[in-house]
Formats: C-alpha cells, structure tokens, sequence
C-alpha cells in the first residue's frame, strides 16, 4: 500500500490508500475529489488530471515522458514546473512508500 495525500484546491488535503497498480487519476476519481476531471480516460490526451507532485517516498517516479510533456505545454503551460504531472500517468509501483499530489486543475494554474 501507498499513501497518496492530495492536497485540494482550497488547501484541505485527504489521504487515501492506494495499491500498485493504480493511478492518481482514478485514484482521485474513485474518491471523488474536486478538481480532478480525466476527460479523456486516461489516454494522456487532455490535461484535465493536473497535479504537482510535492514529495514522494521510497521509490521515485519515472520522469514525465515526451508525450506528457507535450500535452502539459498545450493544455496546462508551456512554462510548467518539471513537477507538473498527468496524474493518469503515475502508476502506483512496488516501493513507493507516499506521494503527495497538490490537485492544479487548468483554471487554477
Ligand atoms: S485523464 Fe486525460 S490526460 Fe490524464
């Protein structure tokens, strides 16, 4: 099990356990946080899964693929922090001890 604090957009945070295998996006979803929408499934197609990573323990997520990059630069902004993530594209892995997420949808950025 993982930790994952998702910190929402008026500043209150929730913790919820999450398995290997899951990501933050559904993750949220299943838990119906605000801020969080994933308009297109998961695809890495819409920026609508935004979030900033604050902090994660244990192991370490992979770093943001081209295609992520390019759809955070459309969709979120071209000048985003490195730790601008699509939250479909965080997998759960072995190891990860916590992650926390600060939620950053596109009208709040
Ligand atoms: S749900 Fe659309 S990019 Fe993540």
């Amino acid at each position: 099990m993982t930790t994952v604090k998702y910190i929402l957009e008026d500043g209150s945070e929730v913790l919820i356990e999450a398995d290997v295998g899951q990501n933050l996006m559904q993750l949220a979803l299943d838990n119906n946080l605000a801020g969080i929408e994933g308009a297109c499934g998961g695809s890495c197609m819409c920026g609508t899964c935004h979030v900033l990573i604050e902090s994660v323990k244990g192991k370490q997520l992979e770093e943001r693929d081209e295609m992520e990059t390019v759809i955070i630069e459309m969709e979120i902004d071209e000048l985003a922090p490195i730790n601008s993530r699509l939250g479909c594209q965080i997998t759960i892995q072995e190891g990860m001890e916590s992650i926390t997420a600060r939620i950053a949808n596109l009208s709040n950025f």
